[in-house]
């Protein structure tokens, strides 16, 4: 099963993918864990650029940047996990690129579908958890960590943009998507994930 977490920033992705990992591992289940961009050293240098470079990228590198570190991941890591039985969480993936360098940036959401089914060689999400908050919100948590990065610097009408693009998605496909606000408890988060994981192996199984 490949699960991905997605959301704008600030909205506790990072925090949930751990504990699923946990949770998934306690029910013994053999679990991968990796984000995007990143998950490899070819990707992990990209992942500086994109966030750290002071050169500006525009956002046509971007994509292709984002496209190649997923590339990489896909090949490298997610295919050969999921061919061995093992559950993969990703933080971000495909539908980040479609957020923020489509609905966000503007960028033809027909390519950088057709660029993700290149660099996936057409892998999706059995699950999206989508955590949804008010962009006003989610940078005000992230200010204080020291993860602050070019794109959380973007203005907010592009966070907002980014925010709406995610939950249109989610409207379009509500069977791979599980859209939860998260300003809630993170016990309701857990609890409405582990429901969602529960009707999906009845659904296997029926
Ligand atoms: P990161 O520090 O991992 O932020 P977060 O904790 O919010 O995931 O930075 C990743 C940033 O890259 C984030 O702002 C979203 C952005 N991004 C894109 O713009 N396009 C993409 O395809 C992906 C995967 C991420």
């Amino acid at each position: 099963m490949f699960i991905t977490f997605e959301g704008t920033e600030g909205s506790g992705k990072s925090i949930n993918v751990a504990w699923l990992a946990e949770w998934l591992e306690e029910h013994g289940h053999q679990v991968l864990t990796t984000r995007e961009p990143g998950g490899t050293e070819v990707g992990e240098k990209i992942r500086s650029i994109l966030l750290h470079c002071t050169g500006s990228p525009s956002a046509q590198t971007s994509l292709l940047l984002f496209e190649a570190a997923r590339s990489q991941l896909v090949e490298e890591v997610i295919r050969p996990a999921l061919a061995s039985g093992v559950v993969v969480l990703s933080d971000r993936f495909t539908d980040s690129t479609l957020a923020y360098q489509g609905y966000g940036e503007g960028l033809s959401l027909g390519h950088i579908g057709m660029m993700n089914n290149i660099a996936t060689g057409g892998l999706t999400p059995d699950l999206t958890v989508l955590l949804d908050i008010d962009p006003r919100e989610g940078l005000a948590r992230r200010l204080d960590s020291a993860e602050w990065n070019a794109i959380d610097a973007r203005e907010l009408a592009f966070h907002e943009k980014v925010r709406n693009g995610f939950l249109a998605m989610a409207a379009a496909e509500p069977a791979r998507w599980l859209v939860l606000d998260a300003t809630e408890s993170l016990q309701y988060i857990r609890e409405r994930i582990v429901a969602r994981l529960a009707l999906w192996q009845n659904e296997r199984k029926g």
